[in-house]
């Protein structure tokens, strides 16, 4: 059986009087890949961002209910939220790489928990670049600042970045709206071979992205989650109107 590596319960979220998340209620298996899709500002990031709880740094934000992380509830009081990011790395929509070398950047989070060992940190900066495939058009540019490197092979890079903290949670914000059809598809194959070892979500505007890439779909509409299910399902046969409408693109 398949574990829920997530379990959301009665999730609510308030900045101020905009309630933007209205009683989420969801489960993410491990090592599935889900997709959120749904219209602008239907709460898609603000979604991800309660689950590293980086939302707690938002000025005026109120939530309420559980994000249970491997059965612990992150939101508890004595959970230190810098080994909670260990274990949920984030990519964002736009590349941000650090203005630091291409090396710095992936040895940035190993070196922040502490690794100071040359050789370790040699070997999971070769290997993170190796798993996000970007490790043949850095190798010889390693200590050449990563501002100098492409938009795709920058976005590969925060990639590497996220997996050389080894988390076990990939979020990933609309990771390839600023690329080109090719690196999008370099970054959508990479997805899919990160599934075997990581349970991944990802917010997308793409619909054909979201078909092509994800065991699951959720359908956010206005702070709700109208519906969650095998993709294929979402997508040939939403059981929610609103969902349908917004698949065959009659609105949104
Ligand atoms: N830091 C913040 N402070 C106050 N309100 C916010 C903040 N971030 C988001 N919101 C509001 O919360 C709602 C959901 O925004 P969110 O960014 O989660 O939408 P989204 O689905 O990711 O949209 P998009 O597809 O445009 O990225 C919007 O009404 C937005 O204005
Ligand atoms: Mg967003």
């Amino acid at each position: 059986m398949v574990k829920n590596k997530i379990e959301v319960r009665n999730l609510n979220l308030h900045y101020s009087q905009n309630h933007a998340l209205k009683d989420i209620n969801v489960f993410l298996p491990e090592k599935e890949i889900s997709a959120f899709i749904g219209p602008s500002g239907c709460g898609k990031s603000t979604f991800l961002k309660t689950l590293n709880r980086m939302n707690d740094l938002v000025d005026g934000v109120r939530i309420d209910g559980e994000v249970l992380l491997d059965d612990e509830n992150i939101y508890d009081n004595r959970v230190d939220t810098t080994i909670l990011r260990k274990k949920i790395g984030m990519v964002f929509q736009q590349p941000n790489p650090f203005p630091m070398s291409v090396y710095d950047n992936v040895a940035y989070g190993p070196r922040t928990h502490g690794l100071k060992n040359k050789a370790q940190l040699d070997e999971i900066v070769e290997k993170a670049l190796r798993d996000a495939a970007i490790w043949d058009e850095v190798k010889d540019r390693l200590k050449k600042s990563a501002l100098g490197l492409s938009g795709g092979q920058q976005q590969r890079l925060c990639m590497a970045r996220a997996l050389a903290i080894q988390p076990d949670v990939l979020l990933m914000d609309e990771p390839t709206s600023a690329l080109d059809p090719i690196s999008t598809s370099k970054i959508e194959d990479l997805v899919t071979q990160l599934k075997k070892d990581y349970t991944i979500l990802i917010v997308t505007h793409n619909m054909q992205q979201a078909a092509r890439i994800s065991d699951k779909t959720a359908f956010f509409l206005l702070g709700e989650l109208v519906e969650m299910g095998e993709t294929e399902t979402v997508f040939s046969m939403p059981t929610d109107k609103r969902t349908e409408d917004y698949i065959t693109g009659r609105f949104g």
